[in-house]
């Protein structure tokens, strides 16, 4: 029996982590920029976190996490960072030490849900959360940075969606009145939204069931009962969005799937390369109430996470980078001996080498430098150990010149600096 990965979980081959890498660099590079710093948090914790924080009427915390009993403990593996991460600045009282703190991960998530393109159980995030800024600027820099994060990666077609749920109040009587619109409606509602109707009404805006669509519509902005400090908060964000030059929509239904939301809610969508319906490349918002519900003093937070494998489809496949490589093909056992301390001397002077002490006819070995994609191929039998030499191939050029032993590590250096096609006369 062939053993498979578990259902939605991926493994990344060799061949694509190139991409991975890629992404990863650009956005450690843009986030530091920014004054983040990066944060390692656990990957499993106390199920009792996410159900405080994200909430427990919540899809993630009633259907998809993946927890087990360990001792009088149930442990949660994560669906998010934010908690984490929130729980990490309180226990370790950041609070004392800077006004205001910036922090960053990166690192995989997992929800169970139901697996298609972009969608998956376990997926990866990078993410940022900023304590201690209660204004809309801070908000609106995170928007701005991240539309130029998305377009530095080359992804177009960006829908900036914005919105604001104002304070824990203003949620409060927005969903008594989305349920008084919906409650004359109820029959005409998914089974799922009926439920929700009483729990949870909020989350019947983002529904995508065509039946809850057509009864959301018309139903009452959140915006239009915003209290006047939230108020004022949301004309800010705007006016810094603007003033910065980014691009957005106002959308009322937007809520996300996550209850600490206060205030700024935001996601970025795409339609660009392969990313089909799964079009939410990166979502957050503010959540100044999360950091005293976990026990610390009162801190206003706001933050962002983004799905790396749908910012990889929906990223342009550039060309891989030419990896310069240095294949070492010894024939017969001596050879095979001298080849590993040319292989060390090569790596000691940074250049990949790799060297085939299998065994084998010259043939094959040069047949697996090709298939390696390696530039060069060091040769080496019983004659050029006599001699003191070594034979260089460039697998490109085409060339081949008996190199001194000694001269070895100096001249594979040289030749990889060269582009192909500008080869030098071999000596
Ligand atoms: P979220 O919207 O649940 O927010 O997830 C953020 C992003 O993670 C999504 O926009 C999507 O790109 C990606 N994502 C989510 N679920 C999956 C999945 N099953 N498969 C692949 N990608 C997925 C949060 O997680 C919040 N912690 C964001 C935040 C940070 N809010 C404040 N601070």
């Amino acid at each position: 029996m062939t053993l498979r990965p578990v259902k939605g979980m991926n493994d990344i081959l060799p061949d694509e982590v190139g991409r991975w890498h890629e992404l990863e660099a650009v956005l450690r590079r843009e986030l530091e920029l920014s004054g983040y710093a990066e944060i390692r948090t656990p990957f499993l914790e106390s199920l009792d976190l996410f159900v405080r924080s994200i909430g427990d009427t919540t899809e993630i915390v009633e259907k998809q996490m993946f927890s087990f009993q360990r001792g009088d403990e149930t442990i949660a593996l994560r669906p998010e960072g934010t908690a984490g991460v929130a729980r990490a600045y309180v226990g370790h009282a950041l609070h004392a030490k800077e006004p205001v703190s910036r922090l960053y991960y990166l690192g995989p998530m997992f929800r169970a849900e139901q697996p298609q393109r972009g969608r998956y159980r376990q997926f990866w995030q990078a993410g940022a959360e900023v304590y201690g800024d209660p204004g809309p600027g801070v908000d609106a820099e995170m928007i701005d940075m991240l539309v130029g994060i998305l377009h530095a990666l080359g992804i177009e077609n960006l829908e900036v969606c914005v919105n604001s749920l104002g304070s824990q109040g203003t949620r409060a009587r927005y969903r008594e009145a989305l349920r008084a619109y919906l409650e004359p409606k109820k029959s005409a509602l998914s089974e799922h939204a009926q439920k929700r109707l009483e729990d949870n009404p909020l989350r019947i805006l983002d529904s995508k069931n065509p039946k809850d669509r057509d009864a959301v519509q018309g139903a009452p902005s959140i915006l239009d009962l915003l209290e006047p400090d939230d108020l004022a908060h949301w004309e800010g964000l705007k006016r810094a969005l603007t003033a910065l030059g980014t691009p957005f929509v106002v959308s009322p239904e937007l809520v996300r799937g996550l209850d600490y939301y206060t205030r700024t809610l935001f996601e970025i969508r795409s339609t660009a390369g392969e990313l089909g319906t799964q079009n939410a490349v990166l979502g957050g918002g503010r959540y100044d109430g999360m950091v005293e519900e976990l026990g610390g003093p009162k801190t206003p937070a706001v933050g962002f996470a983004m799905g790396l494998e749908r910012v990889l489809l929906a990223m342009p496949k550039r060309a891989a980078a030419e990896r310069p490589r240095c294949f070492i093909a010894p024939l017969g056992e001596r050879a095979a001996t001298e080849a590993l301390l040319i292989a060390r001397e090569l790596r000691q002077a940074g250049v990949p080498a790799l060297a085939d002490t299998r065994g084998g006819s010259l043939k094959s070995l040069l047949r697996r430098a090709d298939s390696i994609g390696a530039r060069l191929c060091l040769v080496l039998g019983d004659t050029e150990l006599e001699r003191g030499v070594v034979a260089l191939k460039d697998l490109v050029e085409k060339s081949q010149s008996d190199v001194p032993r000694a001269e070895v590590v100096a001249r594979t250096v040289a030749a990889l600096s060269r582009p192909p096609g500008s080869a030098a006369t071999p000596a």
